[in-house]
């Protein structure tokens, strides 16, 4: 049975901020995503805080809202097969110094906190990351 699934994905500053967007979205055209939309923008740090309220116990969540909202970032729904898994796959660990080869923060992550691009991480996720960005 098929499961068409969207998610939400991020290119977050430092990707931007180095002109790696148009490479980053032909990697997700390339392994058969969709881009349904997308949209860059900058965003404040209370939307920041708002978006990553699941992290807001953890040390790094303070840093983690600054560098969001630090720049101009790429938000975009992603459509595909497994769409969520499959991004999730794509984009490799969160710390690029264990990402595989190939992966999209091997290839351009510099470090944990300027990974390049955030994923959702589940079907209830997505869902709420997509409506934070794109409901009217
Ligand atoms: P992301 O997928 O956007 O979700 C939360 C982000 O927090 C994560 O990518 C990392 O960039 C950042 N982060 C910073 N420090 C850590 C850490 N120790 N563990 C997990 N994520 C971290």
């Amino acid at each position: 049975m098929s499961n068409i699934e969207q998610t939400l994905s991020i290119i977050k500053p430092d990707a931007v901020e180095r002109n790696l967007d148009g490479q980053i979205k032909e990697m997700f055209s390339i392994n058969g995503f969709t881009i349904v939309q997308e949209k860059k923008i900058q965003i404040e740090k209370q939307e920041a805080e708002k978006f990553y309220k699941v992290h807001e116990t953890k040390p790094f969540y303070d840093d983690l809202c600054t560098y969001l909202s630090s720049g101009p970032i790429v938000v975009m729904i992603l459509e595909k097969e497994n769409a969520i898994l499959a991004n999730r796959e794509l984009m490799g660990s969160t710390n690029p110094k264990d990402a595989a080869e190939g992966t999209i923060r091997k290839k351009f992550g510099i470090s944990i906190d300027k990974n390049s691009v955030h994923g959702s991480d589940s079907a209830e996720n997505a869902k709420i990351e997509i409506d934070f960005f794109f409901k009217s």
